[in-house]
């Protein structure tokens, strides 16, 4: 009934000039699945090689996949982001394959909804391992290496909205995103003065194919999930990764420690009479807490 936000343009097109990342390396976590692929997708499509990171060899090769089919450069490496010895190994195997990433994408991140209290410890310091400190280990390998090579380069850190507004039924995950918006002021400012440019940027709710079961079924609870976005439609993967090439790009040079919200206004929906409170276990469907 009403029209809300036009739809982008179509998946291939681009705001930035062809060759904008001819001859550039992206290095991107995460990116045989879901956002990280579409990110991965467009960098490739303006010219750049790409080295994907990760863990499940089904998911590097999904996303080699799409990679060979806009027929860029990709280079696969498996790695967990909470080894920081990892990361360095597949920094070293980029290089000796002659890339050098001058992009770093922190996109990897996990998730799974919770009550706080129904949480084990080590599942809080999984998703804090993997989203917090993976997302640091990255970035601080990435700039180790340009700070001594006297070179320039940028990072796009994902994030998520709940970083501002606090995450029920995320508890674990919403603390580890504050922790990443605030990571990138911090290493924004440490590391401009040798060329490193530390930016975020945050999708909204952007289904896809990848999404685990675990989130899946947690969105299966809304009913019509574009009704219940000011713009009357969920956002697209494409419209995240034109933000972040146009963010990793020359035209952006001046922006940084700067967290981008690609969500259609839809985390700034506050009111002092909201829906009914309904408590997150209840929301899961899970009986009460006993111990
Ligand atoms: C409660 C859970 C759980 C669940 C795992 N755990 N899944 N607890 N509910 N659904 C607990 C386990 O029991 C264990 O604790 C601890 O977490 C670690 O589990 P492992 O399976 O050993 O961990 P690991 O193999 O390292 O896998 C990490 C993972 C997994 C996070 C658990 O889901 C994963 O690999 N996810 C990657 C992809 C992902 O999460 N994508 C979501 C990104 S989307 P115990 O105590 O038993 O040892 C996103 C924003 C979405 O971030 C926003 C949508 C609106
Ligand atoms: P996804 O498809 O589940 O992707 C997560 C990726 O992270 C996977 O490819 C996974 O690859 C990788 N990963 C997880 N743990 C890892 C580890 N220890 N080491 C290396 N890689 C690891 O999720 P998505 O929806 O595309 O999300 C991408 C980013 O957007 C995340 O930062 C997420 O928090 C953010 N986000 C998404 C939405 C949304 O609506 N989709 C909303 C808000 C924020 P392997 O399994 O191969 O390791």
């Amino acid at each position: 009934m009403y029209q809300g936000l036009p739809e982008p343009p179509p998946i291939g097109a681009s705001a930035l000039p062809d060759g904008t990342y001819d001859g550039a390396t992206v290095f991107i976590t995460g990116a045989g699945t879901g956002l990280g692929k579409a990110i991965a997708t467009e960098f490739a499509r303006l010219g750049a090689a790409i080295v994907i990171a990760s863990r499940k060899p089904e998911h590097l090769e999904a996303g080699a996949e799409a990679i060979a089919a806009v027929g860029a450069r990709c280079l696969t490496v498996a790695c967990d982001i909470r080894e920081p010895d990892q990361i360095a190994a597949a920094f070293d195997t980029a290089q000796s394959a002659g890339l050098t990433p001058t992009i770093l994408i922190n996109n990897a991140a996990a998730n799974f909804p919770v009550p706080a209290e129904d949480m084990s410890p080590n599942a809080w310091r999984t998703v804090v391992d993997i989203t917090l400190n993976g997302t640091y280990f990255c970035a601080r390998e990435f700039a180790r290496r340009h700070l001594d090579a006297g070179t320039p380069g940028s990072i796009v850190n994902i994030g998520a909205t709940y970083a501002w507004t606090g995450g029920p039924g995320f508890a674990h995950s919403s603390a580890a995103k504050a922790g990443v918006k605030n990571l990138t002021e911090t290493l924004a400012v440490e590391w401009g003065p040798y060329g490193i440019q530390v930016n975020g940027l945050v999708p909204g709710l952007m289904p896809h194919e990848d999404m685990t079961a675990d989130i899946q079924s947690n969105l299966a609870r809304t009913n019509d999930k574009d009704a219940c976005q000011p713009a009357m439609r969920v956002g697209r993967p494409r419209e995240l990764a034109w933000a972040a090439t146009f963010l990793a790009s020359p035209y952006a040079r001046f922006i940084s420690g700067h967290t981008l919200v690609v969500d259609g206004a839809n985390w700034q929906r506050r009111a002092l009479t909201m829906p009914e409170v309904v408590p997150v276990r209840e929301q899961m469907g899970r009986p009460p807490f006993t111990l």
